[in-house]
Parts: structure tokens; C-alpha cells; sequence
């Protein structure tokens, strides 16, 4: 049966719709006194749902008539959306807040609010509340739609407000986004996750899953490629259960089959799969898909079944590795990648050298990896740790392998024609311009401006570990 419990009624957008009209007239009237517009700014901590998170919060900003701006110091009104996913980010942001200290001084009309998935923890709220007295308003995942009435309130009553979270996390459409790119964009198509792996806070600072509909996704990425757009991401944080929530009688792979069949020059790619869930329907539309990109996205985590049990996984090797060599027989070029935990609790070096054999038996093209951090609140933080230097030794032995792995992997690239898409200029290298191919894979190449944001054929001459060198050549 359908339920439609987890979409946001419409009343409660409306009602957010007049929060933004009353700040708006506040704003305009501010830019009638004084010249020019009152500016936000809103910094990004973690993955692409919270970049997506973001591209709703400066456009509900952009609505309610704040000039979006790249720099604090220029700010009246500060966002920094936060991540949770390892103590570090969560470290970088406490920083960063504690350096806009000295901004609110200069400006005392500056507001600065702290949201995302590092407030939606008790213990951070109260952080904020004791140890960052200049912070205004504070609000967690479930709330983000609230955005225009806790801005308002904060204006209207001049208190500081910590939002408490809402009783259910539920599904807001209609509200505005402003693009951070005019030609890669963030589509989400689900919220949450169900799965509780015994390290990650995701579950609890997201609340459990719930699909947007078919017709509004669908909606979205028409727009999208109508306005030039060439390459979408579909989110959420385990894609493969999209639709499973709400009782749709479609699943992901309709869902895909659905948007390939949108006509244009554009890819689709998703994330992120769950080895648990992700199912040969999938990689068959895949397969026989016009639009989405032959590369998959697929966490591993381990390759040790022992410690794939004590993480929760519901998999084993055996099962991962029958997902990859079916992908394989039906798209012999896809480029698969990975996330991988060093030093989990209880990881003997048994396990790790595990982990190695399934490196080599895969041959991942990419693998983020990642020293595994305690989560107050997540099973796996109660368990026996492994010592720094252990955790450290074994990452580092990780990357080397993986370096050689992907190094071995993109030299059959050498030579092939690739159609990449151009990110314009290189950040790191400004002599030349950089791209992405179907798989992902970056490559440098001597460009001109028009080519930002567009596909070009590419041959690389030369390939290391981590990107493809060459050049552009003619249609
Ligand atoms: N410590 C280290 N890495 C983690 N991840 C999730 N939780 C933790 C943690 N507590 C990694 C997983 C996940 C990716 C997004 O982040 O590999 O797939
Ligand atoms: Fe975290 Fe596991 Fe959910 Fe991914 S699937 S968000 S790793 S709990």
C-alpha cells in the first residue's frame, strides 16, 4: 500500500512560503535604505547530500532576498551545515565556528546559524549552546524546511533558539535550490538510513529512509537537462532501498529506467549502492541504459567476513563478489569504486590482509578510504579499539596497494577515445583543464574556456594512480 506519511503536507510548505515573503519584504526594504542586499553565506561540511542540503539552504537564502556571497567576512547571515560522519569534520567545523567569533564582533548584526547531522546530536547542540555563545540558532537534518520561520523568529525575537528536532524526518518539495554548477547538479531521491551498521551515526542524525515520489524526481531532472545540465547525481544514502519506505510500487531500477528514457546529452549516475540491496535488475537497466554512466559506486567496507558481521553488513565476500563479476559480464567496461574502514574494532591483521586479497581480486578503480572513527552513540564505538598506530600502519599499506591497483588499471586507457566532461581550469594545475570521464576518472588536458561544461573527446598519451594526461581532439 502506499503510504504518504513521509512527504511534507503541503500546508507546511505553504506556511515556510510566508516566512520567506515576510523575510524577503524585510531584505528588500533593507536594500532600499542602504543600496545593496543584505549578503549570506553558507559553508558546506561532508558528502553530496549535504552539498545538496546546502543548494536548499542558499536558495531558500537567495528567496528570501540574501545576496549569496563566497567569502564570511562579507556576511550578514552565516549557515555552516555540518557533517558528523568522522571526529575530524566534526573537529574542522567546531573550528571554523569558533574563527567567526571575531566576525560577530565587527558585526553585531551578523546572525549565524549552525545546522546538518553534527547539531542533530544532543552533545554537539549543547556544545554550541555552552561553548559558541554567539551562535544564534541551531537546527538539525529534520528541520532544514524550517529554515525561513527559525530565521525569522530569530529576527522577530532576538533570542537564541535551538530548534528541537521534529518527530518525524518527512519529505519537503517545492522549495527553491540554487545550483552551486549550471552543469553538474545533486538530485536527492531519498533521505535517511535504515541499515544502523554498527559505525556509522548516519542512521541516527537522519533519521529513517523515506523516498520523494517518482513524478517530482522526474519532474526535476527534465528541468535539469532542459536547462543544459550534463550530468546528475542521483542521492541518497542507499539507493537500492529507494521507494521501499513509502510502498511504491516501483523500486530504483524503475526509477532509472523512468529518467533514461528523458531525451538529451546527458548522464545519470547514483549513490550510493548498498551491497546488501543492489540487485541484477539494477545492473541490467544499467547495462541497457542510454544515460546512466557505466560506474558503480559499491562500499565494501571489508573484505573480511568476520568483520563484515560485526559491522553490521549483512553481506559476505562472496556475495560482493558475485554483485562485481555479474556487473562485469554485462558491462565489461564499468569502473567500479569503494569505501573502505581501516582498523575497525577487533580487525586482526588476519582480517586486514583480507581486506588486501579482495583489493587484488577486484581491482577497484578508486577507493576512498578511511580510518575508522568512534561514534558516540554507534555500537562499534563500545568495542575493543585498535591502537592509532596499528589503524595508521594499515591504512597506509592499503594505499600503497591501491595506488599500484589503480595505477594498472588506467594504463588500457592510454590511447582510448573518451568522451569526458570539463570542469574548466584545473584548481591544481592552472596551465591546463581538467575533466571527468564516464567512470569518473580525472584527466588534464590543454582546453579552451567554451569547454567548461561540456563533453569533449579525449585521448590520454600517459596515466599514474590517480588521473589521465593528454589531449582533446576534434569530434
Ligand atoms: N569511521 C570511519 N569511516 C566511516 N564511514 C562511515 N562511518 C565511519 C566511521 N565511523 C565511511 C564509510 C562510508 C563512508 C561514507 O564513510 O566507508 O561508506
Ligand atoms: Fe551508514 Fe551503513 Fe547507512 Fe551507509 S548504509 S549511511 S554506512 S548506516
Amino acid at each position: 500500500m502506499i503510504n504518504k506519511n513521509n512527504i511534507l503536507p503541503r500546508e507546511e510548505v505553504e506556511a515556510q512560503k510566508a516566512y520567506i515573503a515576510r523575510m524577503r519584504a524585510e531584505n528588500d526594504a533593507y536594500l532600499a535604505e542602504h543600496g545593496v542586499r543584505r549578503k549570506a553565506f553558507v559553508l558546506t561540511f561532508g558528502c553530496q547530500q549535504n552539498e545538496a542540503d546546502s543548494e536548499k539552504l542558499s536558495g531558500l537564502s537567495e528567496a528570501m532576498g540574501y545576496e549569496i556571497v563566497g567569502a564570511p567576512e562579507d556576511a550578514d547571515l552565516i549557515v555552516v551545515n555540518t557533517c558528523a560522519i568522522r571526529e575530524h569534520a566534526e573537529q574542522k567545523a567546531l573550528s571554523i565556528v569558533g574563527q567567526y567569533k571575531h566576525l560577530k564582533a565587527k558585526n553585531p548584526d551578523l546572525i549565524i546559524a549552525v545546522c546538518g547531522c553534527m547539531v542533530t546530536q544532543e552533545h554537539r547542540k549543547n556544545d554550541i549552546k555552552f561553548r559558541y555563545p554567539y551562535v544564534d540558532f541551531v537546527f538539525g537534518t529534520s528541520s532544514i524546511h524550517r529554515f525561513p520561520q527559525l530565521l525569522w523568529d530569530k529576527r522577530e525575537k532576538g533570542k537564541r533558539l535551538y530548534c528541537p528536532e521534529e518527530k518525524e524526518y518527512l519529505v519537503a518539495e517545492g522549495l527553491p535550490i540554487r545550483r552551486e554548477s549550471d552543469y553538474r547538479a545533486w538530485v536527492s531521491v531519498m533521505y535517511g538510513c535504515n541499515n544502523f551498521c554498527s559505525y556509522c551515526i548516519v542512521p541516527y542524525v537522519r533519521g529513517r529512509e523515506r523516498s520523494r515520489e517518482m513524478a517530482p524526481i522526474v519532474a526535476e531532472v527534465k528541468e535539469l537537462v532542459a536547462r543544459g545540465y550534463k550530468d546528475i547525481t542521483l542521492l541518497g544514502q542507499n539507493v537500492n532501498s529507494y521507494g521501499k519506505d513509502s510502498g511504491y510500487p516501483y523500486d530504483f531500477a524503475d526509477l532509472l529506467s523512468e529518467l533514461d528514457k528523458i531525451e538529451g546529452d546527458y548522464q545519470l549516475r547514483f549513490m550510493t549502492s548498498h551491497p546488501k540491496d543492489a540487485d541484477r535488475k539494477l545492473i541490467d537497466v544499467m547495462a541497457d541504459s542510454k544515460h546512466i554512466a557505466r560506474h558503480f559506486h559499491l562500499p565494501m567496507q571489508s573484505g573480511s567476513d568476520t568483520i563484515l558481521k560485526a559491522m553490521n553488513r549483512h553481506y559476505d565476500t562472496e556475495r560482493y563478489l558475485g554483485i562485481v563479476d555479474y556487473m562485469r559480464k554485462k558491462m565489461p567496461d564499468v569502473t567500479i569504486t569503494s569505501d573502505i574502514i581501516v582498523g575497525f574494532p577487533g580487525e586482526t591483521e588476519e582480517d586486514f590482509e583480507g581486506t588486501l586479497a579482495m583489493l587484488r581480486r577486484v581491482e577497484f578503480d578508486m577507493l576512498y578510504s578511511f580510518i575508522y572513527s568512534a561514534r558516540k552513540g554507534t555500537p562499534a564505538a563500545e568495542m575493543e579499539q585498535v591502537p592509532r598506530e596499528i589503524q595508521n600502519a594499515r591504512f597506509d599499506r592499503l594505499l600503497a596497494l591501491q595506488g599500484e591497483i589503480a595505477k594498472a588499471k588506467n594504463q588500457p586507457l592510454v590511447g582510448q577515445k573518451l568522451r569526458v566532461l570539463c570542469d574548466g581550469v584545473s584548481k591544481n594545475n592552472p596551465n591546463l583543464y581538467s575533466g571527468r570521464t564516464e567512470g569518473n576518472k580525472i584527466v588534464f588536458f590543454e582546453g579552451v574556456p567554451e569547454d567548461r561544461g561540456q563533453f569533449v573527446d579525449f585521448v590520454a598519451d600517459r596515466a599514474d594512480a590517480f588521473a589521465l594526461y593528454g589531449k582533446k581532439i576534434a569530434k
